[in-house]
């Protein structure tokens, strides 16, 4: 992964509440974040005494090169979702400038922990489909915002292996959103679940509260039958 081709953008503990449907006992499991980068779900887990482990292969930076990444980028960004606000429900937030503003104040208390987060063993560098745990090390794992988002991006066999290692690490896996960045249905979700379903994890899709990218109403919960 190089530096100038990562595009930093991370969600609040909040957020992922809401994407996850995660309850207060939800909270108190061993959990894994898959593809965190730069949310603070972690920084804001840790500080009310949650066991949070976060990978992403941006970990491979210095949180001085995620802050300036994050800087370079943020106005294409605005600009963007500005362009392309028809795409978007907007009840949680005002508009492109509370959306900006929001995401920035996660990224910052993401950029106040990471160094120490680091040192902890809470920010591993590593990407899917291959992670460096244990099996069944954690109860719960999360995926916000990676796979079935990036479905032109990343194939149908490494969605598969990726989701088969998430189940391999933790007891019960949750993915959101199950649409690509086109909005509509990831064309790797019936595959996914079909072949995942021969190996013996079940599947199911369940709504959410959370509304941001539109038909983004949904999550997949995956755990061994
Ligand atoms: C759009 S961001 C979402 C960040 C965070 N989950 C959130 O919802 O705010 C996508 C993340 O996926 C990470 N990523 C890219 N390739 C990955 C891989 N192979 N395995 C795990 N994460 C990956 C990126 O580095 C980036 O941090």
């Amino acid at each position: 992964m190089e530096l100038k081709n990562v595009v930093p953008w991370g969600r609040s503990l909040a957020e992922y509440r809401s994407m996850f449907s995660l309850t207060d006992s939800d909270l108190k499991k061993k959990i894994l974040g898959c593809g965190d980068g730069p949310a603070s779900f972690n920084a804001e887990m840790t500080a009310a005494a949650g066991q949070v482990v976060s990978v992403d292969p941006v970990y491979a930076f210095s949180g001085f090169q995620i802050r300036s990444r994050i800087a370079e980028v943020y106005p294409t960004i605005m600009e963007q979702l500005a362009r392309h606000r028809d795409d978007y429900v907007w009840d949680h937030f005002s508009g492109v400038e509370h959306a900006g503003r929001t995401r920035m104040q996660a990224m910052e208390r993401f950029l106040e922990d990471y160094e120490a987060g680091r040192q902890q063993g809470r920010y591993v560098e590593a990407g899917l489909p291959a992670l460096p745990f244990e099996n069944q090390a954690f109860e719960l794992a999360l995926c916000s915002h990676f796979l079935f988002l990036y479905s032109a991006q990343v194939n149908l066999e490494t969605h598969v292996a990726s989701v088969r290692e998430l189940c391999r690490v933790a007891r019960e896996v949750r993915i959101y959103p199950l649409v690509s960045l086109e909005g509509t249905e990831s064309p790797h979700l019936g595959p996914v679940v079909e072949r995942l379903n021969a190996e013996g994890i079940a599947a199911r899709r369940e709504a959410v509260h959370y509304r941001f990218q539109k038909g983004a109403t949904d999550m997949l919960v995956l755990y061994k039958a």
